[in-house]
Parts: structure tokens; C-alpha cells; sequence
């Protein structure tokens, strides 16, 4: 098959049969990538221009109840320093974050028992109040529909929660027992509908991922439609059980990324940390693959080095200002640019 008629193709009708993207994801014509990253670009030009969003990162409490056997801050993992912040140091990042620039704070944690919604949902009506301006992202797993619609109603905008694999079978193998896949999706389901902007998104090249997989994550994304997908390589942690596997490939990543900009020209695409762990330039390589989100880090230099999901996590020494000069430096290297802008999902092009 002729993989560049399958980049026109995929632009043009936003579909492929599972047989195409299995060659879309496969092909090795020299080319190739080359074409499919430059239709990307395109596509995310047209719908967005050059500009690129920064969401300001704060990763609240490593603590967590689940033990997803892929993850560094996984509740059997005894030698991580377990912390979390207090309300006082979460409002104090989000104002550090607006006087930076940031219009969009993400409330990244793990399944930590403590933040119930008694606790959370004053915190975001906070959050709120004081940044009117500012869109507020929650990432902190899977919840009851009830909680999910206090912490709406109390002002927070967006959620986070990446499916991981579309796949139940390799959910489940992933994942220790007490966790399903029903559930996840569930929680996706319901996200939606209470009226959040969702993101979902798989790691790329996790253990026992098959390009079988990666197809069906692709139709479960072109299903439900996310506003947002989040992906990244997968990057084995020394603490966990696939210590010694492989890690996820930085070009079937930037190469998925272009896919999901052909599949869904609107979404918002991040350029994730596990792709610049990776390579040292992934981020801008992601940019340049159809990608138009950055979300540097928040959090307090203090706990950096205790978010730890993987090995060789970069950013976990700088400030935050620095990590903010650095990343647009980076951006404006690409001949993107970083802009001040709550940067909401968008419904407008044309076919
Ligand atoms: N490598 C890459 N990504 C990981 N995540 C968790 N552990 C790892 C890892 N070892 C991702 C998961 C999770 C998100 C917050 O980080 O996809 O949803
Ligand atoms: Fe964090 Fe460059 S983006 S130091």
C-alpha cells in the first residue's frame, strides 16, 4: 500500500480502515514521516494557528491508593517520600503560575484518600475565585459520577484521565484486579457527560502492546471524541515490576500524535514530559508532529524529585519561571510561539 495516499486519505475522510492504520503504523517508507507530520502541521495550523498553550502543572500529592503495576508512585512502591500539599501551597503555585503567564492549572495527583470532595471542592471554588480567567483541569483518577459533578459545579473545567489502552485484556494486564476496565470508562463516560472538556490517552509501547492495540485506540478515541488526548512513550520505573522492559519509541509516538491531529483536527495535543525524557528535543519534535500543548511543571522544587512515574523525569530541579523561559525558548525554535490564552478546545473547521 501506498502510505502517502494514506495521509491524504486519513486528512480527508478523518477515517481509515483497521488494515490502513495498521500500515499507517507500520510503514518504513522513507518518506513517510516526513509527509504525515507535514499534513499534520498543516491541519493544527488551520485550526490554530502557531500558537501554543501552556497548562502550569501541579502535581498536589504523590499518595495513592491504586497500584497500576506500570507506575512509579504506585501504593507498593515503600521507597517513594510520600507528600502532599496543603491548600495554602496549591493556591500559592496557581499565583505564581497567573503572574508567569498561565491560563490553565492542572490539579494533577494521585488516588489520594485524603482529597475528598469536602476537601477538593472548596479548593477549586478557591482556585476560581481568585484566576476568573483561568480554565482549572483536575487529574486525580477515577471518582464517583457524584464527586466528578461537585467538583463541575464548584468551577473546574477540564479532566484528565487517560483510558491507557482500549484494550480489556491488555487493561487488565496492566492493571492489578482490583482496578477494571469498565470503570475507567465509566468514568470517562460520565466525565462527558456532566459537561467537563475530557482527556484521555494511552502510553505508547507499554508492556505487552500490540499495533492490534493501538488501533483499537484509535477507533475508541475517534468514538468518544476527547477535546483533549494525552500520550506518551511508556518508561519503565526501577521500582515496579517492568523495570527491565523496553521503553516506548519516540518516533511511533510523534508518529501517533500526527495521526490523532489527521483524526481529530481540533483536540488539544500535548507534547508530553515522557516524550521529552526520552529525547532530549521530543517536545519540539511533538510540536512539529501536530502537538500544540506544553504543560510545564508547578509544583514546589521541594517534591519534584517525589512525582516520579518513571525513570529520568526531566524538569524535576527548575523553577517554575525557569522552566517557563526555557520551554518557550524551545517553542520559538520551532517557529511556534507560546501564548497567555486559556486555550479551550475549539469546534470550527470545515471538512
Ligand atoms: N511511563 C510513562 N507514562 C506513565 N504514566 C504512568 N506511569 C508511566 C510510565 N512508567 C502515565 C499514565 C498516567 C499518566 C499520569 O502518566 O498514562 O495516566
Ligand atoms: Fe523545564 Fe526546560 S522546560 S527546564
Amino acid at each position: 500500500m501506498d502510505g502517502l495516499y494514506l495521509v491524504e486519505k486519513l486528512e480527508r475522510e478523518r477515517d481509515l480502515t483497521n488494515a490502513e492504520f495498521t500500515e499507517v503504523l507500520t510503514c518504513r517508507e522513507e518518506v513517510f514521516d516526513k509527509y504525515l507530520s507535514e499534513r499534520a502541521r498543516a491541519v493544527r495550523e488551520r485550526v490554530y494557528g502557531k500558537d501554543v498553550y501552556l497548562r502550569g502543572l501541579v502535581e498536589f500529592t504523590n499518595i495513592c491508593k491504586n497500584n497500576c503495576k506500570y507506575c512509579g508512585i504506585r501504593c507498593g512502591n515503600t521507597k517513594v517520600e510520600r507528600y502532599r500539599l496543603s491548600e495554602e501551597e496549591i493556591l500559592a503555585c496557581c499565583d505564581q503560575g497567573d503572574a508567569l503567564g498561565f491560563r490553565t492549572f492542572v490539579l494533577q495527583g494521585g488516588e489520594d484518600p485524603y482529597f475528598t470532595d469536602e476537601r477538593l471542592v472548596p479548593l477549586v471554588r478557591q482556585m476560581k475565585e481568585q484566576h476568573p480567567d483561568c480554565a482549572i483541569t483536575l487529574s486525580i483518577g477515577e471518582r464517583e459520577r457524584e464527586s466528578y459533578q461537585r467538583l463541575f459545579d464548584a468551577g473546574a473545567d477540564r479532566y484528565l484521565l487517560r483510558h491507557e489502552t482500549a484494550n480489556k485484556a491488555h487493561y487488565e494486564s496492566l492493571h492489578p484486579r482490583a482496578m477494571s476496565y469498565e470503570h475507567r470508562m465509566q468514568c470517562l463516560r460520565d466525565l462527558k457527560e456532566i459537561g467537563f472538556q475530557v482527556g484521555c490517552g494511552m502510553m505508547v509501547g507499554s508492556p505487552g502492546q500490540t499495533t492490534e492495540h493501538l488501533v483499537e485506540d484509535l477507533r475508541f478515541l475517534q468514538a468518544f471524541q476527547p477535546e483533549m488526548v494525552g500520550i506518551g512513550p511508556f518508561i519503565p520505573h526501577h521500582e515496579t515490576e517492568y523495570a527491565k522492559e523496553p521503553a516506548g519509541s519516540v518516533e511511533l509516538t510523534l508518529r501517533l500524535l500526527s495521526v490523532i491531529r489527521l483524526l481529530l483536527p481540533e483536540v488539544l495535543l500535548p507534547a508530553t514530559t515522557a516524550l521529552g525524557t526520552m529525547d532530549p528535543l521530543g517536545r519540539e519534535k511533538g510540536l512539529l508532529a501536530g502537538a500544540n500543548v506544553i504543560m510545564p511543571n508547578l509544583s514546589p522544587t521541594g517534591v519534584r524529585g517525589k512525582y516520579l512515574l518513571y525513570d529520568n523525569k526531566i524538569c524535576t530541579g527548575d523553577e517554575a519561571a525557569e522552566c517557563v523561559r526555557c520551554m518557550s525558548l524551545r517553542v520559538a525554535k520551532t517557529g511556534y510561539k507560546v501564548v497567555q490564552a486559556r486555550g479551550d478546545h475549539v469546534r470550527v473547521t470545515e471538512r
